[in-house]
């Protein structure tokens, strides 16, 4: 039977509400397509016509950041917390894998940027799961506490711009998950989690993939548009996200991934100035 339209497989991911069966469909058409891909063919990519907001469960409540309380990570309801955090993080890097591929749909781009956006998104869909079976581990789940809720914002301002959606998202947003994650697993080693070292290890291996689809399609069409990559990641970042990039930086990770430091260093928040007359 010939597969539907990838488009179509992509808006049917992002109208689905509940998290597991989310990224059970998207890990069902994730292995459709490379299932395709693996006998020769290449199948249509179609048309679509993405919801403004993905659909999400009616849990978690989504909440102004300020209003998430934090908790000190060296508790255990801090780790819940911290974990919840970033399930709620990888259901959101789910929807955004697929919507990029629905909402640009229409500009014509090669096949090996479809495989890369659907592996991501495959990840990704693994990435939440694995993430609520620790917190079902721990006593809790996806949905238990309040989340953060400006995190579709980045594809909000960027759904007309494909080029402003690659550097914001993935080569801003997962870049920074890049420079988070280490300091994150170490928090899981201090307790002695290793099942979530585990899974954060898997995260922080893949999310490098995900930075480097993001700065080789960006150079692609930077190519295609005779721009000057570097200037025009800064234009777009400067035009698109809010605010300033925050070191330190991930350097060795993010040159793994094809982001050189004259790309982020530019935009990064100037170090507070020393007040005047203070020691030292
Ligand atoms: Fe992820
Ligand atoms: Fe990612």
């Amino acid at each position: 039977m010939p597969l539907k339209p990838l488009a179509q497989m992509a808006e049917e991911v992002l109208r689905t509400a509940d998290g597991r069966e989310k990224c059970a469909l998207s890990r069902r058409y994730a292995a459709d397509w490379f299932a395709a891909r693996a006998d020769g063919t290449l199948p249509e990519i179609g048309t679509a016509s993405p919801p403004d907001f993905p659909a999400r469960p009616e849990k978690p409540e989504l909440k102004d950041p300020r209003g998430v309380p934090r908790r000190r990570p060296g508790s255990p309801e801090g780790r819940i917390a911290l974990l919840h955090a970033v399930a709620h993080i990888e259901l959101n890097a789910v929807d955004l894998h697929w919507d990029i591929i629905a909402r640009f749909c229409n500009v014509k781009m090669p096949a090996g940027f479809y495989d890369d956006w659907v592996k991501a998104a495959d990840e990704e869909s693994n990435h939440f799961n694995l993430v609520s079976d620790r917190l079902e581990a721990l006593g809790s789940h996806y949905g238990a506490l309040a989340a953060h809720a400006g995190m579709w914002r980045a594809a909000e301002d960027t759904k007309d711009d494909f080029m402003g959606r690659l550097a914001v998202v993935p080569m801003v947003l997962e870049a920074r998950g890049l420079d988070v994650t280490p300091g994150m697993i170490n928090v899981f080693r201090s307790a002695k989690d290793t099942d979530t070292v585990a899974a954060l290890e898997v995260i922080y291996a893949e999310e490098v993939g995900h930075v480097a689809y993001g700065s080789k399609w960006f150079h692609f069409l930077c190519g295609r548009h005779e721009l000057d990559p570097k200037e025009e990641f800064h234009r777009l970042v400067r035009t698109y996200f809010h605010g300033a990039l925050k070191p330190p930086f991930n350097e060795e990770k993010r040159a793994e991934a094809g982001l050189p430091p004259d790309f982020y260093w530019p935009l990064a928040e100037e170090t507070p100035k020393r007040p005047r007359g203070s020691p030292g």
